[in-house]
């Protein structure tokens, strides 16, 4: 992709690159490309487990770790990023995990404790750190801030289980937050991503069976991380300045889909249809 410097002078902070398939490593490489400036964070249990020094090499930024359900953790991290930029103009959050989904755990059992675990992470994270942001006067007016969604926050996908609720949540919070950022010249929108190969995309039992069946039903098959880098970079832009409380789909058209002539023959041959 060729640069556009649609990003240049813009500074801020990116949430969940963990290695180099997260989405937020690809969309900390589209942001760096395109001229911005900005701050990694992830949580103090990725040092061990991914690479984020890497990254942070690469695009030449500053690493603060955070706990993003930890409110010192965040404010710290708020201070550090106003010492380090003054005030920014984008916030990135690509932070999810399941923790019922992962421990295979179904939805008619939840663990009602890892549930609460699940929604904070992946949902309440989102509305804690524009909390201490907006405490702290972080954000400069004409801000961006962007999440990542799936479309299991509007529609049923049998084994995306407790994240269809943990997404559900995350997207009203884009709206609720949304009408109340707009009178300080901020805004905030969530992409909904299609299936993806990561860390917390392959932690989902059947992750294959969405990926392949979200592929075939998609015109353009599915996104990957790379395009979400790109579409993300429009969204921090100026471009997009009038666009809030939004979820905008980056699915290669699968959410206007209802059946794909691509699915048609397989459904035939599995389901033992005879052609008429
Ligand atoms: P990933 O596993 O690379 O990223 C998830 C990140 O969340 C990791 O970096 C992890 O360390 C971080 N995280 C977990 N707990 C945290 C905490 N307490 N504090 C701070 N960070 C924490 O996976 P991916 O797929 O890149 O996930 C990014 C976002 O994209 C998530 O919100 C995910 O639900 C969403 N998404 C993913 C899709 C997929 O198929 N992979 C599809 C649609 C949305």
């Amino acid at each position: 992709m060729e640069r556009s410097g649609l990003l240049t002078g813009k500074t801020g902070v990116i949430f969940g690159a963990l290695n180099e398939s997260s989405i937020a490593w690809a969309i900390a490489q589209s942001a760096y490309r395109e001229g911005a400036q900005f701050a990694l964070s992830n949580a103090p249990v990725a040092k061990r487990l991914g690479t984020l020094e890497g990254l942070a090499k690469q695009v030449n930024s500053p690493v603060i770790w955070a706990d993003a359900t930890k409110d010192q953790d965040l404010l710290a991290l708020f201070h550090e990023l106003k010492e380090h930029y003054g005030q920014i103009d984008f916030i990135v959050h690509a932070i999810g995990m399941g923790v019922n989904v992962r421990k295979r755990r179904p939805y008619e059992n939840l663990n009602y404790d890892w549930y609460a675990k699940t929604l904070d992470i992946s949902a309440i994270s989102l509305h804690r750190i524009i909390k201490h942001a907006m405490h702290t006067e972080a954000l400069r007016s004409g801000a961006s801030i962007l999440t990542l969604s799936y479309i299991g926050a509007q529609r049923s996908f049998s084994h995306y289980s407790e994240m269809g609720d943990a997404k559900a949540l995350l997207e009203s919070i884009v709206r609720t937050w949304g009408s109340r950022l707009g009178d300080q010249n901020i805004r905030i929108n969530a992409i909904s991503q299609s299936p993806t190969r990561t860390t917390a995309g392959q932690g989902i039992s059947g992750f294959d069976a969405m990926f392949e069946f979200g592929d075939r039903m998609s015109p353009l098959g599915n996104a990957d991380a790379a395009s979400c880098g790109d579409y993300a970079v429009t969204l921090l832009s100026d471009l997009t300045r009038m666009v809030t409380m939004q979820t905008l789909y980056n699915d290669g058209g699968f959410s206007g889909m209802g059946i794909a002539h691509a699915m048609v023959e397989p459904m035939m041959q599995i389901l033992d249809v005879k052609k008429q």
